[in-house]
């Protein structure tokens, strides 16, 4: 795992733009692997300011997300498709078509994992996923006990990730307590890994992702198995470490 060491929240959003912007120009028709949550607003930002300035055409890409509440349709508020539609798609010219989010509100939820998964292996799966990371060391929405090997499932929330995420809904009782994600197995298939980390909230994980050994109980320490990880963390993030 590579670290690059930045200032801040700021600084970090930046150089995960630059890093992402470099990709897409070398290889327009990338797939990316994009993540929801706070960590990644300010990328997206940078994202659309240079794609306004610049021009840097979305045309040709391809967007695997990571995850979704199980019950919420594209149109509320907190789903993630909504998220991302507001915070990057509208915004760039990518192909709607192009942006593939598990759906909320599927009636089968088995049948959409299946689906979701067997898209993303025909499509020939990520090349660069961007990643966050939870509290409990959760990468997407998969908690601390998952399988390494686990595909696209649907998984319970722990109380802490339903606590963390409750600052973007009106009232913590609307969290859904069910998601539905790509599995570890479905990310660590990413030829390439972004993980982005910022904030004092985050150092502990990230001190456990350096210093703990490779265990299902802290999900984000299978990235230490993998080939091509670059860790971009700030400074109150890195301050355990
Ligand atoms: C959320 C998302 C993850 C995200 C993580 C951290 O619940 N499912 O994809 O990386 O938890 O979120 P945040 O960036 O808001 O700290």
């Amino acid at each position: 795992m590579k670290l690059i060491e930045v200032k801040d929240y700021q600084e970090m959003s930046k150089k995960a733009a630059e890093y992402i912007i470099d990709k897409v120009c070398h290889h327009p028709t990338i797939t990316l692997g994009l993540a929801t949550g706070g960590t990644p607003i300010g990328t997206y930002k940078i994202l659309i300011e240079d794609y306004q300035k610049n021009g840097t055409s979305y045309q040709g890409v391809t967007v695997f997300n990571l995850d979704e509440y199980v019950g919420l349709t594209g149109e509320n508020k907190n789903s993630y498709r909504y998220f991302m539609n507001e915070q990057l798609f509208n915004h760039i010219d990518i192909k709607k078509e192009n942006t593939n989010i598990p759906r909320g509100d599927a009636t089968d939820f088995q049948k959409e994992c299946n689906r979701y998964e067997e898209l993303l292996t025909k499509h020939g799966g990520i090349n660069l996923q961007i990643l966050g990371i939870g509290n409990n060391g959760h990468i997407g929405f998969n908690e601390p006990g998952t399988s390494f090997n686990s595909t696209t499932n649907i998984v319970n929330l722990a109380p802490s990730t339903i606590r963390a995420n409750a600052r973007f809904f009106n009232q913590p009782e609307e969290v859904p307590t069910k998601a539905i994600t790509m599995g570890i197995s479905t990310i660590m298939k990413s030829e390439e890994i972004l993980l982005l980390v910022s904030g004092e909230s985050k150092k502990e994980a990230l001190s456990k992702l350096f210093n703990e050994e490779i265990n299902e109980n802290f999900p984000a320490s299978v990235l230490k198995k993998h080939p091509c990880v670059t860790i971009i963390a700030d400074k109150a993030a890195i301050a355990d470490l």
